[in-house]
């Protein structure tokens, strides 16, 4: 019998690892692996996400028009332009697999998400890294990098796991500079924490070849649901609606994150308070000697000496029941990416870093 192979290029793809969840003896955690909303979603969401289940029986909208509609009130856009997906990842994926094939290049930068490398595999493209400069996104070398092959320019600003942000002219620069046919995507994961930023939203509207990714998972804390937009010009949007499948968001999803998105007093909160307790985070940990970057997302990247003692601190986290992420795939093996948590799970990382810290007579 011949052998049952996949596409060229999946058997390629190293599987996304995402931040633990639970430690071996199944002790109560404090999870900041994952960026997620220490204080969860709007209670808003929450009820509508049970008065769903009265309905199950039903098949979601498929247009998704209730959703994007509050989408387009919040943030002042064309619900036309607005596409949803299940998870940014789904939106990912569905623009490789779109304009991404065997022979096309997709650009992602040297520490960008993970998502990216594989969503181009997946589709047979190739992906290929394009350096970073201290741990920022390099416009000249990205604009350097691109040629007629180059399909896709994926970014995401502020950057993960790094934290760090592209000016917005530095983005209207990128656009300008890449060459006809490619598409610029700018993932907005964590836009709603970098201050007075729309996410790139002014320029794919200005633009036809700029798309933007935004996530209910992150500032929403609705990470569970799986709900991610995309807003594009008409010619990308019909492209994802044809490729995407009918009714790729389920009902209780739908309605939750419409909650979410209109509940802009919850948004509010969440963003003041992880700003305050970033700002406190950061200064604590570089009060240890470490080194951290300002941050423009709700999680910091801190630096130690050496991939031995990023592994000690984080056994350190651990045996305080606390889970940071070890960004060695990313290219910081020397790193920890820590989430903003709350007053007290800020609180209690700078305490055990202090303990630990001391203990190797370092702080
Ligand atoms: C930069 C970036 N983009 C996209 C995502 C995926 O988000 P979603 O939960 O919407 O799939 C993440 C999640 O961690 C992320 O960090």
């Amino acid at each position: 019998m011949p052998p049952i192979l996949p596409q060229p290029g999946v058997l390629d793809i190293a599987p996304y690892e995402g931040g633990a969840a639970a430690l071996p003896d199944g002790r109560a955690v404090l999870k900041l692996s994952a960026n997620e909303n220490p204080l969860g979603p709007s209670p808003g969401a929450r009820a509508a996400y049970l008065a769903e289940a009265e309905r199950l029986e039903r098949y979601p909208s498929g247009g998704h028009d209730a959703l994007r509609a509050a989408i387009a009130e919040t943030h002042g856009l064309d619900p036309a332009r607005i596409v949803c997906g299940a998870g940014s990842d789904e939106l990912i994926a569905l623009l490789c697999h779109a304009y991404a094939g065997p022979g096309d290049v997709v650009l992602h930068t040297q520490h960008g998400f993970a998502m990216y490398r594989i969503g181009a595999q997946a589709a047979g493209a190739t992906p290929q890294s394009v350096p970073e400069r201290d741990r920022r996104v390099d416009v000249a070398a990205l604009i350097a990098s691109a040629d007629d092959r180059t399909r896709i320019v994926f970014i995401a600003n502020p950057g993960n796991p790094t934290g760090t942000f592209l000016e917005p002219d530095a983005l209207a620069r990128l656009a300008e500079g890449l060459p006809t046919g490619c598409l610029l995507v700018l993932d907005g994961a964590y836009a709603e924490f970098a201050d007075g930023y729309d996410g790139g939203a002014a320029l794919v509207t200005a633009r036809q070849d700029v798309v933007m990714l935004r996530t209910f998972s992150k500032i929403h804390g609705l990470g569970g649901l799986r709900v991610g937009w995309a807003l594009g010009p008409a010619h990308v949007v019909d492209v994802l609606n044809r490729v995407r499948g009918p009714f790729n968001l389920s009902s209780p999803a739908l309605a939750a994150a419409e909650a979410a998105m209109r509940d802009t007093g919850w948004v509010a909160q969440c963003r003041a308070e992880n700003a305050r307790w970033r700002a406190w985070l950061a200064e604590a940990l570089r009060g240890l000697g470490l080194a951290v970057d300002d941050s423009h997302a709700n999680f910091v990247l801190a630096r130690f000496a050496d991939p031995a003692e990023a592994t000690a601190a984080d056994a350190a986290l651990r045996a305080e029941g606390i889970l940071a992420r070890r960004v060695t795939g990313y290219g910081f093996p020397e790193a920890l990416r820590i989430t903003v948590g709350d007053a007290d799970g800020c609180r209690r990382v700078a305490a055990t870093m202090a303990g630990f810290r001391s203990a190797r007579g370092a702080a």
